[in-house]
């Protein structure tokens, strides 16, 4: 399983310790939220952020971009270290163009659906993805519930991939914690965005060991 802890609800004052901590752990990416205030009622943080903590750490940055007219900021998230660029299907009314332009910036690149988009809506389109990120709570905020409906689209996605001999992974972003990784895993996740229930933790680094040794009794087959 892949780890992908999000700094969003991390302690701001203590960023630099915070990614150091994360660069010593057994995370696989490090998560960054960009949230523009438009496309989700929040905003965070952007490229001078991305650019400062680069520095501090190898491990890759995955970029979710909530924001409107994503194209406008590949090449610069690009350039400030991202390795996968995610975007929303639901502001990218060419996305097919948006996913080329994020490859050609020779990112990885990912799509992200709400809650409520039906997983069918990326048919035509998952043979160029490589990352399909599922929200399990509305994009925004961390520290929120998951949403358990949310579950089935996973299982569904599975199977599409499956079908097409798809290599894409499946994300699940929010709401994500030791109570429910298992029943994600058995319906065929495969990268975990995980927040509030790592940064809440008096000691996130033990944290991060438990959510990457949790014992995997059946998978999805
Ligand atoms: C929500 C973000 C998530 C979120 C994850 O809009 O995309 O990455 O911060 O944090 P938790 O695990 O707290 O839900
Ligand atoms: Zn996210």
């Amino acid at each position: 399983m892949i780890l992908a802890p999000s700094i969003l609800n991390s302690d701001f004052t203590q960023l630099g310790k915070s990614i150091e901590m994360l660069d010593a752990s057994e995370a696989d990416w490090i998560h960054l939220d960009i949230m523009d205030g438009c496309f989700v009622p929040n905003i965070s943080f952007g490229m001078p952020v991305i650019k400062d903590i680069r520095r501090l750490t190898t491990k890759p940055f995955d970029v979710h971009l909530m924001i409107v007219q994503p194209e406008k900021h590949i090449q610069a998230m690009r350039d400030v270290g991202a390795d996968s660029i995610t975007v929303h299907y639901e502001v990218c009314p060419h996305l097919h163009r948006t996913i080329e332009q994020i490859h050609q910036s020779g990112a990885k690149a990912g799509v992200a659906i709400n809650p409520h988009t039906p997983v069918e809506v990326l048919t035509d389109i998952l043979e160029i993805i490589d990352i399909v990120l599922i929200m399990s709570v509305n994009p925004g905020f961390g520290g929120q519930k998951f949403i358990y409906q949310t579950i089935p689209k996973i299982k569904r996605l599975k199977q599409m991939l499956m079908a097409e001999n798809s290599g894409a992974q499946i994300e699940v972003d929010g709401g994500v914690g030791l109570q429910n990784i298992e029943v994600l895993l058995q319906n065929g996740a495969d990268a975990f965005v995980v927040g509030n229930a790592i940064f809440s933790d008096p000691q996130p680094a033990e944290m991060i060991k438990k959510f990457k040794h949790i014992p995997r009794n059946q998978s999805f087959v």
